[in-house]
């Protein structure tokens, strides 16, 4: 990527950070998030066109906020500072930041601002628009060289700018939606200040990825992880365009898939790509470990060793000297994983153990490990997709718990559980395709909380399971809300699950968000 032309955002801990980078890249140009920690030297070799600093929770006058060398101001590289960003900029710079004396210069939120359209970074927008805010501190004394460009009713210095450097700051988030002209300021950044050219492509990204991975594979083989989840299938798409017949995909069906999902992720891909495709069907395995198992911790713990175990004992028959390891790793797992967190205070509390990273054994040697989406976002990955022909369901497939329907069924799970829950949650889905509403939900199941209730069907007394609905709303699933799914929608479903699957008499809709629920119920 080395012809690339790249941004470098440095993050100081702002929430919004993978934001910034997302609507960089929909602008086309290629960005890299890096830490406030990585060494200038780093960035320097990156040779970027531009650089964001993001938000953060510190205030740059404390002691251990994050702060960075001031050389980075020498580089003769634009800058845009976003909120603690714009802040540290102004500080390093010979301002001065204050906490905000009286509540009117803190600003959250909403807020009507005026601006200077001869400033490159609002160039033809409209003069006045909603920003949004989220600052407690605030800029007392603006650094020499520097104009203001941009105000509020309560704070005179929303916006800074020294044109002759490239160096602009914000106070507002331009990359929230509720900035009404946001993405527009910074295309403007982009464009009119850092004089991108719009190079990153997704189209061009296939042809210079098979290339690539050609390149670098040559005549030996590769084995990829393959879950039929959207990731290592686009993976395996883009793997299987470069190297054909030298690609093995190992499948794991643990048995507790969604009705008919293992044999469709085995007709995808072994009529549509060419490829060396291993289904392990492991239904057996996997009901015997978990027979009589209640605990909803101790379920995912089988599930993960046996899923570990039958996994890469395959990979031992399958592996020669001279195989790759693929996997469909994205660009926010490289981040979440820690390697790019900043001040990464992880949560102490283990809510529920997620199996999602392919833990390598020690005594499997390969060539490398292959990992050809590590610098897409999930949205990027699906426009990928969808070039390389994966059908629809793949590409958009929501959400599935690496345990499958194992966290779907409370209590213990034997085969006929899995069969209710397969049938129902097919109803559920296929009603909801057929009228268009799944394209409003984050994410849809049903779950079998194994409670029997009394029914009447005919003249006879029933005594059989409950299903529950769950459907939510969400950005990024850390908090989600309960979907409000029209009632003629749900009396419908429940029409259908309970006269089309055997042994459900009742259906319940939960209505509860996250927190204090999750979103899976185990
Ligand atoms: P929770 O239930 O934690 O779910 O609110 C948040 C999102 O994560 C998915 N989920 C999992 N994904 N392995 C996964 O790969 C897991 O063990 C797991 N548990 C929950 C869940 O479906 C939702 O999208």
């Amino acid at each position: 990527m080395a012809d690339i032309q790249k941004i470098v955002i440095l993050d100081f801990g702002g929430q919004y950070n993978q934001l910034i980078a997302r609507r960089v890249r929909e602008y086309n140009v290629y960005c890299e998030i890096k830490p406030y920690t990585t060494p200038i030297e780093e960035i320097k070799a990156m040779n970027p066109v531009g650089m964001i600093f993001t938000g953060g929770p510190g205030s740059v006058y404390e002691e251990d906020a994050p702060h960075y060398t001031s050389e980075i101001f020498e580089l003769g590289v634009p800058i845009l500072g976003i909120c603690y960003g714009c802040q540290l900029m102004a500080d390093a710079l010979g301002g001065k930041v204050t906490p905000a004396q009286d509540d009117s210069a803190r600003e959250y939120g909403k807020t009507d601002t005026f601006f200077n359209t001869d400033c490159k970074l609002f160039k033809g927008l409209p003069a006045e628009s909603v920003t949004w805010m989220s600052h407690g501190d605030y800029m007392a004394k603006v650094p020499d060289g520097f104009e203001l460009v941009a105000h509020t009713d309560a704070c005179p210095n929303v916006a800074i700018c020294d044109a002759e450097r490239g160096f602009y700051g914000v106070q507002f988030h331009p990359e929230v939606t509720h900035s009404q002209y946001g993405r527009e300021m910074l295309r403007n950044f982009l464009y009119e200040v850092c004089h991108c050219k719009g190079d990153w492509q997704k189209d061009s990204f296939i042809d210079t990825t098979v290339k690539a991975l050609r390149e670098q594979i040559g005549d030996k083989k590769v084995i990829l992880a393959l879950s039929g989840g959207v990731d290592s299938s686009v993976a395996a798409g883009l793997l299987s365009r470069a190297i054909g017949k030298q690609l093995t995909c190992v499948f794991v069906d643990h048995g507790l898939m969604r009705k008919d999902e293992g044999d469709f992720v085995e007709h995808t891909f072994t009529t549509l790509f060419d490829m060396n495709f291993v289904r392990l069907n492991c239904g057996d395995r996997f009901m015997a470990a978990l027979a009589g198992v209640v605990d909803p911790e101790e379920k995912r713990k089988i599930i993960g060793r046996e899923f570990y175990s039958a996994f890469w004992g395959e990979i031992r028959r399958q592996a020669g000297e001279n195989t790759y390891f693929a996997q469909g790793t994205i660009y926010p797992d490289r981040i979440e994983s820690g390697k790019g967190k900043t001040n990464g205070k992880a949560a102490t509390a283990v809510i529920k153990t997620h199996h999602n990273m392919v833990k390598m054994p020690d005594d499997i040697k390969f060539l490398g490990t292959i990992e050809p989406l590590a610098d897409l976002f999930k949205d990027e990955v699906r426009t990928v997709g969808e070039k390389l022909g994966i059908p629809k369901e793949l590409v958009w497939r929501q959400p599935f718990p690496g345990p499958g329907l194992g966290v779907r069924i409370i209590g213990d799970i034997t085969p006929d559980k899995v069969k209710v829950l397969q049938e129902a949650d097919w109803v559920l889905r296929d009603e909801m395709t057929k009228n268009g509403y799944e394209k409003q939900l984050s994410q849809f199941f049903c779950v079998l909380p194994c409670v029997s209730t009394v029914g009447v069907m005919g003249d006879h007394r029933t005594y059989d399971h409950l299903i529950a609905i769950r459907a939510v709303t969400t950005d990024d699933f850390m908090t989600a809300d309960w979907a409000r799914i029209p009632y003629d929608i749900l009396s419908k479903v429940s029409g259908r699950i309970t006269n089309e699957v055997e042994h459900v008499n009742r259906v319940v809709y939960d209505i509860t968000s996250k927190p204090p629920a999750t979103v899976e119920w185990e």
